[in-house]
């Protein structure tokens, strides 16, 4: 079996090399073709993931590709899945996205509200055309989609019609917090996780099947206030425990006058990141580095590894993934993508239902989805009014005069990335 990753120099790939890397029996990788236009990063990145399948024993080829024609091509024939990790623009567009929506008085973030915006705009038009090449060369692939924001990028795939599925680490990490405070296997809990990317609560937390989340409120509820930065009242109100990026809602302002005291996030991410390429240069390491884990992405290979292994047919089971909504969610449209438990096999990812949705939860995820409908047109059709309605449906902006502002300020400095500005 074959797998590329696209954004393969990315300093997470050694993450999902340790999952490949544990899971002999159900992903038998034999050939791994790592793909990044960066080809120093790739070079040290690949050499260390040939050096952990090499210690785990596993007879795993790793090729690096860094060209965009041929390469890109022989990379991508006989995939069978494709994994997209890029970051178009890298950590430089990042503390862009995280700092020029401070001027308009809202959040800075990479994933959500103006700078989520403007990350989707760059990132749509790259990776549907990565999927045009994945059609015309692995047409039978799985496109499993981790670059951000996941929820409109793999809304653009599938509009696009590509066997599409997008992947976030939230949910697993819920699942491994709640079962290191209720000291459990977390492969004993089940989460009832709803909404969208990035804008997710756990309703639910079944252990073999019964309902423990009254008592994680009961018994944790400072730990949960913690993980989730978010206040245990509030937490306690809600009765179901909000990702921490909902913070970036029910603390907004509060969010705005820290972000405008400190360093952004990308500063410190480009920081973290030049330290693990120092380690992964270093021919006699063939583990991931602990410095790795103060990366947001913990765990991520974990639910890649399960999901490639489900779509690949070696397993069946839930796992939490963004899919169409397909009535799910009644409230939202059909073509909608939510983020919910569904049950994976090699036909791709089907939906559990879900519980009615109250108006508390209900409200905010409908208006976050219909910015994501527009989001996903400004992307593909590009020009000021549309970025600006997209922002003007956003519930972190809203405001016209705002709106009106960001979005010229979003083009100005995006303008590199923006094929149509
Ligand atoms: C979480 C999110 C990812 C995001 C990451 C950011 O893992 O689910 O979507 O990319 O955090 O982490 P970073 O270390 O880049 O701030
Ligand atoms: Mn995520």
């Amino acid at each position: 079996m074959k797998l590329a990753v696209i954004g393969g120099g990315s300093t997470y790939t050694p993450e999902l090399v340790e999952g490949i890397a544990r899971r002999a029996g159900t992903l038998p990788v034999e050939e791994l073709v790592l793909v990044d236009p960066a080809a120093d990063r790739l070079a040290v990145v690949g050499g260390l993931a040939a050096r952990m399948l090499a210690r785990a024993g596993r007879p795993v080829t790793v090729r690096t590709v860094s060209d965009a024609g041929a390469g890109l091509d022989g990379a991508l024939d006989g995939a069978a899945a494709v994994l997209v990790q890029l970051r178009v623009g890298g950590q430089a567009a990042r503390l862009s996205d995280e700092t020029f929506p401070l001027a308009c008085g809202c959040v800075g973030q990479e994933t959500t509200g103006a700078g989520g915006l403007a990350k989707a705009l760059r990132t749509v038009p790259v990776v549907l055309e990565l999927a045009e090449r994945v059609r015309r060369r692995a047409p039978d692939a799985w496109i499993v989609d981790f670059t951000n924001p996941v929820g409109i990028v793999t809304r653009a795939l599938l509009d696009a019609g590509h066997r599409a599925i997008g992947l976030c680490n939230v949910a697993i990490t819920f699942q491994r917090r709640f079962a290191g405070l209720l000291g459990v296997e977390p492969g004993r809990l089940s989460l009832g996780h709803v909404g969208l990317n990035h804008l997710t609560w756990e309703r639910t937390v079944r252990l073999d099947g019964t309902d423990v989340l009254p008592r994680l409120l009961d018994e944790h509820l400072d730990a949960l206030a913690a993980n989730t930065t978010l206040p245990a009242a509030l937490i306690r109100r809600l009765g179901a425990v909000p990702s921490y990026y909902l913070r970036y809602y029910y603390e907004h302002d509060r969010v705005v006058g820290e972000q405008r005291a400190a360093p952004a996030r990308a500063a410190r991410v480009a920081a973290i990141e030049r330290r693990l390429m120092e380690l992964y240069a270093d021919p006699a390491l063939d583990t991931k580095p602990a410095l790795l884990a103060e990366r947001g992405g913990a765990h991520y290979s974990e639910a890649a590894a399960d999901l490639l292994g489900a779509l690949l047919g070696q397993s069946q089971g839930v796992q939490v993934v963004n899919v169409r909504n397909e009535g799910t969610l009644p409230f939202l449209p059909p073509e909608a993508v939510i983020e919910v438990p569904a049950w994976i096999t090699a036909a791709g990812a089907a939906p559990l239902p879900v519980p009615p949705v109250g108006p508390l939860l209900a409200g905010l995820i409908a208006h976050v989805s219909a910015y994501e409908q527009l989001a996903v047109d400004a992307a593909l059709r590009g020009g000021a009014d549309r970025v600006t309605d997209a922002l003007l449906a956003h519930p972190l902006v809203g405001q016209a005069e705002a709106a009106e502002r960001l979005a010229r300020e979003l083009i100005s400095e995006g303008r590199a990335h923006l094929p149509w500005a």
